[in-house]
């Protein structure tokens, strides 16, 4: 939900094509964020007038996808004097792609928003600011003028406002940092954040509550060849190092450059300058009118480093992102298994070891509740693991859609485990979810794919689902993977009863094998494909399950309309006599999944009476069950390999996710970047 970026490169000679390459890449890695329109800013060209040494920055702003900026840039380029071929020994270039929120996608909308003519103070915004009327009414009240709908434009005329008022004060010294400590005292809402200034030529600032963002630091050790000249000896280095400096919404767009990282926290102000990183921490507790300008104390952080790896974010021999996460699903499961299931010479030492829960578990034996919280897929990985963690627990586990919770104000007790899945770990709607449950003293457990997010982060424990970057927006691999997860959360929980022992272990096996088994289920590609090429035209698909599979229902059909445009619905196959029979005929195709299980007799019955109803039904089942479910054999059937009960949803879901993407294609739509949608949705 919208991706920012930022490069400066320190006592390190760069061309301006090399700047805008290394900019416009990273728009690239970071563009399933957001891809309704894009910009960049970067310097005109500095002035040799060693006082100022400013120029006006550059903006250029375009709607569409990054390509589309790519292009508009380097034509408006060709019709200026600007030379590609220009060197900067010092330069900070920034970046963004949108996912619009507050006006419609244009440039006047796209980022860098602007402190107005002159572009004296430049942002690039992930996040919402939620009282941007009120700060746009003060500041119209001074004389600004607005030329977008959106609510970051009033962030650099804040920053102009501070400092223009800093100077008549006569304080010719408030620096980058402290104008824009001032900018986030009156800001309220989630923001990550990067600034660039005439003012403060070769400088950046980022700073970040709630959205996420990171800093990646290179050292260079080349000899560049450079003569440093009058101008150039002022951006030596302190260090005299040569550095490159990264800043991202996330690693995607950092790791081919470097794994050094420092994950900037809430209320971080990080500023460059001098070839240096200094930490400041923003302190509200001076409320919103303090007066003068404060001078806070540095905080100090060690960089860390990357644990990813560029190939994780290349499409490799796959045309899209969907398609290559959908087939290394046998390798994701078997990294999120990986070191946690035990399996011994004796069948006592079967059992499954969740090192970020061990401390906690028995408080959650102890809850009254257990109560999931997700949005999208993440909601319907849990729903898929509902039952399991009943059974094996004992403990009533309700279902939350992290928004509908917040809009009721639902009950949560000190007494619950809150458990919140989320593969970005940063979705605003999961994440006021969580801050809703610390505040009602829930114990709250976070299941998150991303390693340092919020949720992880402000969770009191919790698992990695370690399923590997996922870059596709429709999300796939991560929703068998936090299935898997929730599945051995079930068998940790469950761990003290010896009556569930014989269940735990046939699991535990299960497990073992699944990767094998979706490797089985992937070579329906080809059918799937058919089916698609059957489907193509139609305008909707029901998807009917019950029981296990009432989540691979939802999820199949949520695959299907966000990917494909078309409408589809999830049903529980209980409820379709009580209403959704009425949309049966012989034309609406229907997908019933009638893998073996307990509610497969039930299962059978509703197919009767759609068959009764000469509904158009494409049947599920396990291997060897067609003439059980194809009454007549008049159906078309796609037949699954049959593993646990609890683990059939991990399978049932691939051949959806196959249809939905071979629709996709069929259908000539975008698979990895559908229309209006972005992957980590960062605002409510
Ligand atoms: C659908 C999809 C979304 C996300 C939802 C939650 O394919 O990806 O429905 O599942 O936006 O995102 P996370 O899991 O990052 O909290």
């Amino acid at each position: 939900m919208c991706g920012i970026f930022a490069y400066l490169n320190y006592s390190v000679n760069r061309e301006r094509r090399y700047i805008l390459e290394v900019l416009f890449n990273g728009l690239r890695r970071l563009e399933y964020r957001g891809y309704d329109s894009a910009g960049i800013s970067i310097d005109s060209s500095l002035s040799l007038d060693a006082d100022t040494l400013s120029s006006t920055p550059l903006v250029f702003r375009q709607e569409g996808n990054i390509e589309s900026l790519v292009k508009s840039v380097y034509e408006e380029v060709a019709e200026t004097d600007l030379n590609l071929e220009e060197s900067f020994f010092v330069h900070a270039g920034i970046a963004h792609t949108r996912w619009a929120t507050h006006g419609e996608p244009a440039p006047r909308n796209s980022h860098p928003q602007t402190s107005g003519p002159g572009n004296e103070f430049l942002v690039v915004h992930n996040g919402v600011v939620t009282n941007y009327e009120v700060l746009k009414e003060t500041l119209v009240r001074h004389g600004f003028t607005f030329e977008s709908e959106t609510d970051t434009e009033v962030i650099p005329k804040l920053a102009k406002f501070v400092f223009d008022k800093a100077n008549e004060e006569g304080d010719q010294t408030v620096t980058f940092s402290q104008v824009v400590l001032e900018v986030m005292r009156h800001l309220e809402g989630a923001y990550a954040l990067i600034f660039k200034s005439r003012h403060y030529p070769n400088e950046l600032i980022a700073c970040k509550r709630g959205s996420p963002l990171l800093l990646g630091v290179k050292e260079l050790t080349e000899d560049f060849g450079v003569e440093a000249s009058f101008h150039d000896a002022k951006f030596l280095s302190k260090d005299g190092k040569p550095k490159e400096f990264f800043l991202s919404s996330d690693a995607n767009a950092v790791v081919e450059h470097t794994k050094q990282v420092l994950v900037i926290e809430d209320g971080e102000v990080v500023h460059l300058k001098d070839g240096c990183v200094s930490i400041l921490k923003f302190d509200n507790s001076k409320g919103k009118h303090s007066g003068a300008l404060s001078r806070p104390s540095s905080v100090q952080r060690a960089l860390s480093i990357l644990e990813m790896e560029v190939e994780q974010i290349n499409k490799g021999s796959y045309e899209h992102y969907m398609q290559k996460e959908i087939h290394e699903q046998p390798e994701s499961l078997t990294t999120t298994m990986r070191g946690r299931l035990i399996r011994g010479g004796s069948s006592k030492s079967k059992t499954v070891l969740l090192g970020g829960l061990k401390d906690h578990l028995k408080t959650i034996r102890r809850s009254r509740r257990i109560v999931f919280i997700g949005c999208g897929t993440s909601y319907n990985a849990a729903l898929a693991a509902r039952p399991i963690l009943e059974e094996l627990s004992g403990i009533p586990v309700t279902m939350e859609v992290a928004s509908d919770l917040l809009d009721r104000q639902g009950p949560i007790y000190r007494e619950d485990t809150a458990v919140f899945v989320s593969q970005s770990g940063e979705t605003a709607d999961t994440l006021h979810a969580l801050e809703y449950a610390l505040e009602n003293g829930a114990l709250c457990v976070g299941i998150t794919n991303t390693v340092g997010s919020a949720i992880a982060r402000n969770t009191h424990c919790g698992v990695h689902i370690n399923a590997g970057c996922e870059i596709g927006v429709a999300s796939t691999k991560a929703y068998t993977s936090q299935i898997v997860v929730m599945a051995m959360l079930a068998l940790a929980i469950g761990d003290d009863t010896s009556s569930s022992l014989g269940r735990r272990e046939s699991i535990i096996d299960g497990l073992f094998d699944l990767p094998n088994k979706v490797r089985e289920v992937l070579k329906l590609d080809q059918e799937m494909k058919d089916l698609a090429k059957l489907l193509i035209a139609e305008q909707s698909l029901l998807v009917f399950g019950r029981g296990y599979n009432y989540a691979t229902a939802l999820e199949g059909a949520l695959k299907v309309k966000e990917v494909a445009l078309m409408h589809s619905e999830g049903i529980i196959a209980g409820e379709m006599k009580h209403g959704p029979l009425a949309l049966v005929d012989e034309n609406l195709p229907i997908v019933v999944i009638a893998t073996r299980d307990a509610c497969f007799s039930k299962q059978q019955s509703v197919i009767q009476q759609l068959h009764a109803r000469k509904g158009r039904l494409i049947m599920m089942c396990s291997k060897g069950d067609s003439a059980a479910v194809c009454p007549g054999g008049s159906c078309r059937v796609i037949e699954v390999p049959q593993v646990e009960d609890c683990l059939q949803p991990v399978i049932n879901v691939v051949p959806l996710q196959l249809l939905a993407y071979h629709l996709t294609v069929l259908r000539g739509y975008n698979v990895d970047q559908p229309r209006n949608l972005a992957k980590s949705v960062t605002t409510q």
